[in-house]
């Protein structure tokens, strides 16, 4: 792996990084969301949000947090929400590093299972989890679609 990368804790401010990743990965730019959710992650459990960087330049971020008791999960259970890496750097063993430095630090924090939502058709993250060691849980999503709503 690249010697000049780096991995540490996202601060507040990567955020336009983050944003300019994002924006490069789904064509769209969503700065509020990602202010919104970087701002919580000064709540989440430490290291739990990391950015991977190559010379002062943000390239990647991962963002973690460690459960409650939401939804009946119960608290030793880590999730992954997000991971996004700049298109010019992946495949060069990234987000895996982030994840991995990641799952290290939920193992230290007590975690003992890391849970994450992927897209049935969002091959490339279902193909990096898969990588990693992921298998299909045991919950299933339901949704309800409003606009289809029989009145
Ligand atoms: C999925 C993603 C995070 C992978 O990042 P990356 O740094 O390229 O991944 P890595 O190089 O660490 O890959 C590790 C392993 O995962 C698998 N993998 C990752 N991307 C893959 C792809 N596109 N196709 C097939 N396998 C893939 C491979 O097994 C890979 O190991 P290898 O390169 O030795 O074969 C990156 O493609 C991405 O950011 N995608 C968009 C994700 C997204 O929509 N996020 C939400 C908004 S930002």
């Amino acid at each position: 792996m690249e010697e000049r990368l780096k991995i540490r804790a996202l601060t507040l401010k990567d955020l336009p990084a983050i944003i300019e990743i994002d924006k490069k990965v789904l064509g769209k730019s969503r700065p509020d969301y990602w202010k919104r959710k970087i701002e919580v992650s000064e709540f989440r459990p430490p290291l739990a949000s990391l950015v991977a960087e190559i010379e002062g330049k943000v390239i990647g971020f991962i963002l973690g947090d460690v459960s409650g008791w939401e939804f009946g999960v119960p608290d030793n259970i880590g999730m992954i929400e997000t991971v996004g890496v700049d298109p010019k750097y992946q495949r060069r063993g990234i987000a895996r590093l982030l994840a991995e430095e990641l799952i290290r630090s939920f193992r230290l924090n007590g975690v003992q299972k890391i849970s994450t939502l992927v897209e049935w058709d969002d091959w490339d993250l279902l193909q990096f989890f898969h990588a990693l060691g992921f298998e299909r849980g045991q919950r299933i999503n339901l949704e309800l679609d409003l606009t289809e709503e029989k009145k």
